[in-house]
């Protein structure tokens, strides 16, 4: 299991990412035992909000399924521990599936609805950004389910993503229409010169 990135205050307590509003703060690889927490986040955000184009709550054999898949392909898939509570998660999945896309990937994320806008988004979304930028991966996409979604759309930008794009009422949801806004950002040289390694190829 790899933990990161919590480091020690002066008072000897730790601080997460460099971010001083959420004490304990762990950011680690998400285990077996955290599905059954990461279903019932995600599932909230499913039944309640437009981030996800999905409708019904997926039971957690679906999301183990979902993140052994993740790991199959050698992708990072994290969670977010405040007081050893899991409070969200994220991953990296590949963008589509035809080849020529294999330096490109795209992010998932969700914070448990009480701990919104504290920080632990940003600690997991850099976290991320780090593996896949280690893993070779030179583009990251976001997904982002409807235009409304200001924190998504702040968190991304927040960590240098831009708008590519905006797919207007793409999506029908909770009785209305809904975009998909995509942001993308470069990971690591970007497009700047061409892959020594390819890790699409190495799995
Ligand atoms: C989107 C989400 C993952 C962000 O995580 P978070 O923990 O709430 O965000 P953070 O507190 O780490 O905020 C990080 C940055 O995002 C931006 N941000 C967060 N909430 C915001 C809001 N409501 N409005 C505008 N910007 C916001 C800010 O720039 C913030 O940086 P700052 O604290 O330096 O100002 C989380 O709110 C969430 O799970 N939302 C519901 C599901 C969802 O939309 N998932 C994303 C699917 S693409």
């Amino acid at each position: 299991m790899t933990t990161s990135p919590v480091s020690s205050s002066p008072s000897g307590k730790p601080v997460p990412n460099g971010d001083a509003s959420l004490e304990d703060l762990v950011i680690r690889d998400a285990e077996p035992e955290d599905f059954g927490r990461i279903t019932e986040i995600y599932g909230h955000h499913v039944l309640h909000g437009l981030a996800s184009f999905e409708e019904r709550a997926p039971e957690i054999a679906e999301l183990t399924s979902r993140w052994q898949h993740v790991r199959e392909r050698g992708l990072p898939y994290l969670v977010a521990e405040i007081d050893d509570r899991v409070e969200g998660f994220a991953y990296a999945g590949a963008y589509r599936p035809r080849p020529a896309y294999r330096f490109t990937v795209e992010d998932t994320i969700y914070i448990a609805p009480d701990v919104v806008g504290k920080g632990a988004g940003r600690a997991l979304l850099s976290e991320l950004i780090r593996r896949c930028t280690a893993l070779g991966y030179r583009q990251m996409v976001a997904v982002i389910g409807d235009s409304a979604n200001v924190a998504s759309i702040g968190l991304h930008a927040r960590l240098g993503f831009r708008v590519a794009g905006t797919l207007q009422s793409a999506g029908f949801k909770l009785g209305r229409w809904v975009d998909s806004v995509i942001m993308q950002r470069g990971l690591g040289d970007g497009d700047g010169n061409f892959p020594e390694h390819d890790p699409g190829r190495e799995k």
